[in-house]
């Protein structure tokens, strides 16, 4: 492995937590201005309500400030971007963001030597009408010279879009490395563990190590990869798949790195006892006889076994492999013991990626968003309630993947979703004629216009009917 791939990895395992903690910050930072701005819409700018919420705010950007030249807030398509990272909006947010789309305010940056004096004129600017901020036309600062607001710059919606999407296509560009280099891994170790080789559970580590880091930023890009169903490569991708979708359930209920590795090993290594079912079953494309059923059903055994013969592997990616099928009416090897609750999100991320792909256990290919509906059905009974809905909060009702019809009459391959699970963001592909399509605009079911949603969703359209490569859009 090159020196510079090694470099990068250490960086962004120490930047995991740091991550985190900085996105929520900004957040903090984004809800003290929105109570600037309240407040001052219900007294003068000189009143000391909007003085101390204006302090507050500036000791927030003071203390962002610490490590950077500049704080920059982005607003694309109806999300929150501090610097490149997405942040997690609520309502106390949004009608702060509305203000400043409203206004054509597509980012708002904070430079040193800011003042509270100037927060409060910028306040009250805000407060005024629109007319003040579509005046200056031309550069990209918003804001009237006779203002004498300095350390505050406003960008225009359009300079910032540009922007932001080339930071998208970078990140894109690297989870589909990583994916690549999961499966290639994932081969090697059951061509291993086949040959009665020894597995490098190091190589192992760093591959799980690597996703895990790279899932927390950009989580919606790796969940969309686990559409590539990768048949010649089922069982590795299969393998991939469990493994992203549990760590990314990981990180979406907040659980700590340690853990969502964890998870992330559990996944890659939940199926390993099907190297001992024979290729013939594993692939067989019509229904399973009864004895060869018997034989499939040995797999979670199989792989507790192989597992605790391997060094290096922990208990709970036995324990995981032991107890994935355990759920439900017909769960095996052992009925009516509880799983344990990493268990639960392995069977949760492998029942969906198998809902999903459509081998041996359902006849036909399912699209994402029906997928999510048999989960949610089955919730209570197969899986853990509490998992699923903050698996399909994590997922969306229309997942990443999934090929929706808007009420324009578009057609919009769904890339993000957003606040709102009805309103994700979408790749608009040409009109709908089962043609191939051309790569178009990636837009926010979000944005609106004149007090109006742009679009809405109107149906889904089967991407395996209407044989939309996935794979260019979603890579
Ligand atoms: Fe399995
Ligand atoms: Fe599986």
């Amino acid at each position: 492995m090159p020196e510079e791939q090694n470099d990068r990895q250490g960086e962004s395992r120490h930047s995991f937590f740091a991550r985190q903690q900085l996105i929520n910050s900004a957040k903090s930072a984004f809800q003290l201005l929105a109570a600037v701005l309240k407040n001052s819409t219900l007294y003068p700018v000189s009143h000391p309500f909007v003085l101390a919420s204006a302090d507050k705010f500036l000791l927030k950007i003071k203390e962002l400030l610490v490590d950077r030249k500049e704080v920059p807030f982005y607003l694309v398509g109806g999300e929150l971007f501090f610097e490149k990272d997405s942040v997690p909006v609520d309502e106390s947010l949004t009608m702060l963001m509305e203000l400043f789309t409203g206004r054509e305010i597509g980012g708002i940056i904070f430079r040193p030597g800011l003042t509270t004096d100037e927060i409060t004129a910028f306040a009250d600017l805000m407060n005024k009408n629109n007319a003040v901020f579509g005046a200056e036309s031309g550069a990209n600062e918003l804001l009237p010279r006779s203002s004498q607001i300095t350390h505050i710059v406003l960008h225009r919606v359009l300079v910032v879009d540009k922007k932001i999407g080339s930071v998208i296509k970078e990140g894109k560009k690297r989870a589909a490395e990583v994916f690549m280099d999961a499966i290639e891994t994932m081969k090697e170790m059951m061509e291993a563990q086949q040959l009665d080789k020894k597995v490098n559970m190091r190589k192992m580590n760093t591959t799980v190590q690597t996703m895990v880091d790279n899932i927390l930023e950009n989580r919606d890009t790796y969940i969309g990869l686990t559409n590539l169903k990768m048949y010649d490569e089922y069982t590795f991708a299969h393998s991939v798949n469990t493994s992203l979708l549990a760590s990314a359930l990981g990180t979406f209920l907040r659980f700590e790195k340690p853990q969502v590795a964890a998870l992330g090993l559990a996944g890659l290594l939940h199926d390993m006892g099907k190297a001992s079912v024979p290729h013939e079953i594993i692939n067989k494309p019509g229904k399973l006889t009864d004895a060869e059923w018997e034989v499939l059903k040995r797999h979670p055994v199989e792989g507790a076994l192989l597992l605790a013969d391997t060094p290096g592997v922990t208990k709970m990616a036995m324990v995981a492999a032991f107890e994935h099928h355990q759920h439900g009416e017909r769960g095996y090897p052992v009925i009516g013991v509880r799983q344990h609750l990493f268990s639960q999100i392995i069977s949760l991320a492998d029942a969906y990626d198998a809902i999903t792909a459509a081998r041996v256990y359902y006849s036909i290919q399912t699209p994402p968003d029906q997928a999510i509906r048999i989960l949610w059905k089955k919730r209570g009974t197969s899986f853990n309630p509490v998992l699923v809905k903050a698996f399909v909060n994590m997922m969306g009702i229309f997942p990443v993947g999934t090929v929706l019809k808007l009420n324009t009459g578009e057609v919009g391959l769904v890339m993000h979703q957003t606040r709102d699970l009805m309103r994700p963001r979408v790749l608009l592909l040409t009109r709908f004629d089962g043609s191939e399509k051309e790569k178009g605009a990636e837009v926010s079911l979000l944005e609106g216009a004149g007090g109006k949603f742009k679009r809405s969703i109107a149906g889904t359209i089967d991407p395996y009917v209407s044989r939309i490569d996935l794979k260019k859009y979603l890579t």
